[in-house]
């Protein structure tokens, strides 16, 4: 062939390529490739790219490494959950003086939004965990991209605008009874400014732990709860979830889940402190603590409550004693994985710094309420009521 002929065949290569290329930018049901396995060669670097591994990342280990752990809770604030949260956790603080951050995956409906105002204010990291929070996985694990959007994002959207704060603070969310969409809802949610995701249970890597990553390239962890991602989200964090061991030998991915339930101050703290220890005295892989306000606060003549959270409060108290360890909401905790600071220098750090609380601008919360003659919904908010009860699709009330 000439080199004419050449040039042609060449170009319509590219042409090839090209329409190939847009294709799959467009979106639809076409099936994406999966992301190559995470390369060793130094071209995933720290902080916008790491690979799923349990070695902690900036060439950091032993004692040097300060043990994380994340607090968290899930769904609606409430008057009764509040007081709990307040007198837990306002008063403590981590080694270097600054207040502890704890990470709460608030639900809507029943949320008070002036008392998410108040946790945000004092410090805590507000992260989503949908609008109708459905209680049928099967709803969850095939919803397509849209309606991902319409219960996380725009729930985004939804608690800042009630919780009166900046929508930038909130980057993260956890999947309704951990049940994801895998890469339908990765994608909603890359697409949608979130960066990061708590609902992967992994047994394999609980201890030593898997660090959370990046989904640029391939996963190791395991699937616990399918459909999980396998395409390429390059900068989109997983924060997997590592298994607690309950005293039976079973796994529990929240803690509340643990069997048996303990009953007793010593048999939580106890519970507690065994798997903060597999990771503590292993690879230091951060700890979280993942379970509901319901697991602590119940009926008084039910005294397991008010002893389970004896033993909570008794793990706090221990970790407090630590030098080394740190309870940080996710989101700096994620900062500290992007810019790893040995214990020696912690105290430059400055994403865990002490910092002054924000300003209260919910002074006066409004008391919204809705009904019709089968229903009835309460919403204390920081802005004026909207017409209608937010929920999804109308995330503002407006319509
Ligand atoms: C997504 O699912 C919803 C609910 O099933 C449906 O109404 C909507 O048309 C779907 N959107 C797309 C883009 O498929
Ligand atoms: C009352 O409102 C709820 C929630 O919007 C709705 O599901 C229900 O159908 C309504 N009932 C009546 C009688 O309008
Ligand atoms: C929400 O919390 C505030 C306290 O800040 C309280 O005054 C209000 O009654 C609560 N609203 C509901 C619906 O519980
Ligand atoms: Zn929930």
């Amino acid at each position: 062939m000439n080199f004419v002929n050449f040039l042609i065949g060449v170009t319509s290569f590219c042409l090839l390529l090209l329409l190939t290329h847009s294709a799959s930018l467009s979106g639809g049901d076409e099936v994406r490739a999966p992301a190559p396995q995470c390369p060793t060669d130094g071209s995933c670097q720290l902080p916008t790219c790491h690979c799923a591994s349990t070695t902690p990342p900036g060439g950091l280990f032993g004692p040097n490494v300060p043990q994380i752990v994340y607090l968290t809770f899930d769904d609606a604030v409430t008057i009764v959950n509040h007081p709990f949260y307040a007198s837990a956790l306002f008063n403590r603080k981590n080694p270097n003086g600054a207040s502890i951050s704890a990470t709460f995956f608030i639900t809507h409906e029943y949320s008070n939004y002036s008392l998410v105002h108040d946790l945000y204010r004092k410090g805590h990291e507000i992260a989503l965990h949908s609008i109708t929070h459905t209680t049928t996985t099967q709803y969850w694990a095939n919803m397509n991209e849209s309606v991902w959007n319409a219960e996380i994002i725009q729930q985004g959207e939804q608690a800042s605008h009630f919780a009166r704060f900046d929508r930038n603070l909130i980057r993260g969310m956890r999947a309704p009874f951990l049940q994801t969409g895998g890469n339908t809802m990765y994608r909603a949610l890359s697409q949608g400014g979130l960066t990061w995701e708590c609902s992967r249970p992994t047994y394999t890597y609980r201890k030593p732990g898997l660090w959370p990553y990046t989904n640029d390239f391939r996963s190791i962890q395991d699937c616990q709860i399918a459909p999980c991602p396998d395409e390429a989200f390059p900068g989109f964090w997983t924060v997997p979830m590592l298994d607690f061991i309950g005293d039976d030998g079973f796994p529990c991915a929240m803690v509340d889940e643990c069997t048996p339930v303990p009953k007793t101050q010593q048999d939580t703290f106890s519970l507690l402190l065994r798997n903060f220890n597999d990771l503590y005295t292993t690879n230091r892989a951060p700890m979280g603590v993942f379970t509901h306000s319901a697991w602590l606060i119940g009926p008084v003549d039910r005294p397991e409550f008010a002893e389970r959270m004896a033993g909570y409060l008794q793990f706090l108290d221990h970790l407090g004693s630590l030098p080394d360890v740190y309870m940080v909401s996710v989101s700096q905790a994620l900062e500290w994985v992007k810019n790893p600071t040995g214990v020696a220098d912690i105290d430059t750090f400055q994403p865990w710094a002490p910092k002054p609380e924000a300003t209260n601008n919910c002074v006066f919360p409004r008391n919204c309420r809705y009904d019709n003659s089968t229903w009835e919904r309460f919403m204390s908010a920081c802005v004026p009521c909207p017409l209608n009860y937010p929920w999804v699709y109308n995330n503002l009330g407006v319509n």
